[in-house]
């Protein structure tokens, strides 16, 4: 992996393939390796930016709190380090609000947007406390209990739960801490969409149980252009479950 020095943090990521820039972005608490069986059937159509967002994999954090936001200019700062104006942005769950962030902030440098097991909605005041109780929880006693609720809501597909659940006793508790906080204190994307004027891909498996494909179908009928495509069977990881069905659309933002 390359790492390149932004924002006080070290950013680690990797770039594969050739054609039009396409950044893949993580979920919640995973690294840039979710992405191992889309990328290589994308890597004759994009130019691929997979990073590790920071904190996560091998990219460090400062020592203070940050949002969703730094998530997302650490990702510009990335691409002006490789002289990337404009790519499409594309993010898995929490990695799609760091993608709606990117947009938000930085809507001349996106060239198409894609949500995969996402949503545009800002937490419920339940699942806002119930995300401080999380980062609560792992401060006093560690990851366990969070991979332990996670695993089985990624997906039912049993080696896949021992891969997600591998990928996230990688991970470190502070960057857990700091990504669930980010989370609780997110802006509702909402009105955003109105203004996107470049193409949108929407993937969402339909037994999604961490986010319900109901937050996929309510972003379609917002932004009828949008290009929907509901994975029969697929839990919260659509890239593995069903990766041909997600590169194929994915290759809608080329
Ligand atoms: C993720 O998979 O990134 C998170 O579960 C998203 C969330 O908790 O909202």
């Amino acid at each position: 992996m390359e790492r390149v020095n932004v924002n006080g943090i070290q950013l680690a990521y990797e770039r594969r393939g050739r054609g039009a820039p396409l950044v893949l972005l993580h979920g919640f608490p995973l690294d840039h390796h979710l992405w191992d069986e889309v990328a290589p059937l994308l890597e004759n159509t994009f130019d691929i930016i997979l990073p590790d967002l920071r904190g996560f994999g091998n990219s460090t954090m400062l020592d203070v709190p940050h949002n969703i936001d730094d998530y997302a200019i650490d990702i510009a700062s990335l691409l002006d380090h490789l002289n990337i104006q404009k790519a499409a942005i594309v993010g898995h769950s929490m990695g799609g609000y760091v993608a709606l962030a990117f947009a938000r902030m930085y809507p001349e440098r996106v060239s198409g947007l894609g949500l995969v097991s996402s949503q545009v909605l800002a937490d419920p005041p339940e699942r806002k406390e119930g995300r401080y109780k999380s980062a609560a929880d792992v401060a006093a006693n560690g990851i366990g209990s969070v991979v332990e609720a996670m695993t089985p809501k990624f997906t039912t597909d049993e080696k896949l739960q021992s891969y997600a659940r591998a990928s996230m006793e990688r991970q470190r508790p502070s960057a857990y801490i700091n990504a669930l906080k980010a989370m609780a204190e997110r802006a509702d994307s909402t009105s955003l969409l109105s203004s996107f004027n470049f193409p949108v891909v929407i993937v969402h498996g339909d037994a999604d149980s961490l986010i319900p494909i109901d937050r996929a179908r309510e972003v379609k009928a917002a932004l009828p252009q949008a290009h929907l495509v509901e994975i029969p069977g697929a839990g919260h990881m659509p890239m593995m479950e069903a990766n041909e069905k997600t590169a194929e659309a994915l290759k809608h933002l080329a």
